[in-house]
């Protein structure tokens, strides 16, 4: 079997990564692995204040869960459990609980090997935040990309309406930034480019914009 290429899409939230991801997925016709996704749904299955729990009780609650990907690009479907994740998880609400776990080592490290599990076997768009720097170092085409916090705010704005959970800009802004800080000065795997990784500041570009760049990219690394 030829080695599994991986892509890797690191950033702050609402920065488009899913959004790009999907679309690289779809382009290169390879899967899509959402990590955050994983963080959300582990919070989401272990509830709120379980970041609080004692350590064995969150090892042995991480026991019972196991993460599965089928599919390919945009039509990838991410599993926990065999059932499918839900847009339950898409939530402000359920991303800070998932930055939350996200701080726990054990948590990481569970959801590390559950990654890299996926990511032998499969090629991948990989979208997290530590997934040039910790899960898939190796990876060929490692990209970062930022843009100022009110612009993240209001993109991730418009993609709540879109799913039909309308927010308010304010209160995204000061819960996106709180989330970002957490992210980012966090001990274990924070928010940050790969050394080697390709950094694009996304702000003033549109969606199809920062697309061309990582697809020009991509066939410069792999040619
Ligand atoms: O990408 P997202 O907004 O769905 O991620 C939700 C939270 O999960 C994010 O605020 C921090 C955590 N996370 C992480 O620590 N490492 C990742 N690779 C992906 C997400």
């Amino acid at each position: 079997m030829a080695t599994p290429f991986i892509i890797t899409l690191d950033g702050p939230a609402g920065v488009g990564k899913s959004t790009l991801a999907k679309r690289l997925a779809d382009h290169f016709e390879i899967a899509y692995l959402d990590t955050g996704a994983m963080f959300r749904a582990t919070a989401w299955k272990l509830g709120e204040g379980s970041w609080d729990w004692d350590i064995e009780k969150i090892e042995g609650a991480l026991k019972e869960l196991s993460f599965t990907l089928t599919g390919s690009g945009s039509d990838s479907v991410l599993s926990l459990n065999d059932v499918p994740l839900t847009s339950d998880i898409r939530t402000e609400t359920v991303a800070m609980w998932g930055s939350n776990l996200a701080m726990i080592p054990a948590v990481r490290t569970y959801l590390k090997i559950a990654q890299r599990e996926i990511g032998k076997t499969t090629s991948l768009i990989a979208e997290g935040r530590d997934m040039g720097t910790v899960i898939f170092p190796q990876a060929p085409c490692k990209f970062f990309l930022d843009a100022a916090l009110e612009e993240r705010a209001r993109r991730r704005f418009e993609q709540l309406e879109e799913m039909g959970k309308p927010a308010d800009i304010n209160d995204l802004i000061e819960q996106i930034g709180t989330r970002d800080d957490k992210d980012r000065n966090r001990k274990e795997a924070p928010l940050k480019p790969a050394d080697d990784g390709i950094i694009i500041d996304t702000t003033n570009l549109d969606i199809d914009g920062v697309f061309d760049r990582l697809v020009a990219e991509v066939k410069k690394i792999s040619s």
